[in-house]
């Protein structure tokens, strides 16, 4: 329900955002964050706990609201921010540092753009064997590549675990071939995963926004949400 602009919140964090996305130039406005809270009460907490593995479910990829393309502006940079203590074994988000490459090749071969449905990029867990899990204190924040592979994780540990994981859009397209070299980290982070230097890479498709059936139930639970504030309101007045 609520926004604030991230050069006042988390100066730090945004200069890192603005970093590894070549720049405050590059990075579209408005340049915010939501109190959108994704909460992990007890996922899975009456099974034994799991080391992130391939065998974990719910691998994705975010970005279900635009075609993807090996350039996509939509999803500069992947964001965690952290808003509770994260233990281990306390529902951090697991992530596969190795699918960058995976992904990136896949996109690679399809300049006509993938829809994030069609692409089934959870199936590339397989081919990843790198695994880590995200533990961290109370206003850390995670700066992801875009492209990397993550999952929830279970928490049976009893302490609530509260994150938000804005995406950070881009003002243009990536570009892999920059006559100065001037490449951003996130996309020097591409080039390296093709073991290329530059590459001539063009869509042959529009780009396409996606409205996901989720829209519709976020926006109910955001008038209910707000009738219940206002009946709250009108309880504590009287
Ligand atoms: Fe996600």
């Amino acid at each position: 329900m609520n926004t604030v602009e991230v050069k006042d919140f988390a100066p730090r964090a945004r200069a890192g955002i603005c970093d590894f996305m070549g720049g405050e130039d590059r990075v579209k406005q408005p340049f915010v964050w939501a109190d959108g809270f994704i909460c992990n009460f007890n996922i899975r907490a009456d099974e034994p706990w799991q080391s992130p593995s391939a065998d974990v479910p719910g691998w994705h990829e975010d970005g279900d609201w635009f075609k993807h393309f090996l350039d996509g502006p939509e999803q500069g940079l992947l964001t965690i921010v952290v808003w509770s203590d994260i233990l281990p074994q306390s529902g951090g988000t697991f992530v596969a540092p190795d699918s960058i490459g995976h992904i990136a090749r896949k996109l690679a071969a399809h300049p006509e753009g993938l829809y994030n449905r069609e692409a089934r990029f959870d199936q590339m867990i397989d081919q990843c064997e790198r695994f880590e899990k995200v533990t961290g204190e109370v206003g850390d924040v995670f700066l992801i590549h875009p492209y990397m592979l993550h999952a929830a994780s279970s928490n049976p540990s009893g302490r609530a675990r509260f994150i938000t994981n804005p995406a950070v859009s881009l003002n243009e397209p990536m570009c892999f071939n920059r006559p100065d070299g001037d490449y951003s980290l996130v996309e020097q982070v591409v080039l390296n995963a093709l073991g290329v230097e530059s590459l001539d890479w063009e869509i042959t498709a529009e780009r396409e926004r996606v409205v996901p059936e989720r829209v519709a139930k976020q926006k109910k639970m955001l008038e209910e949400q707000k009738e219940r504030l206002g009946v709250a309101c009108l309880w504590r007045q009287s």
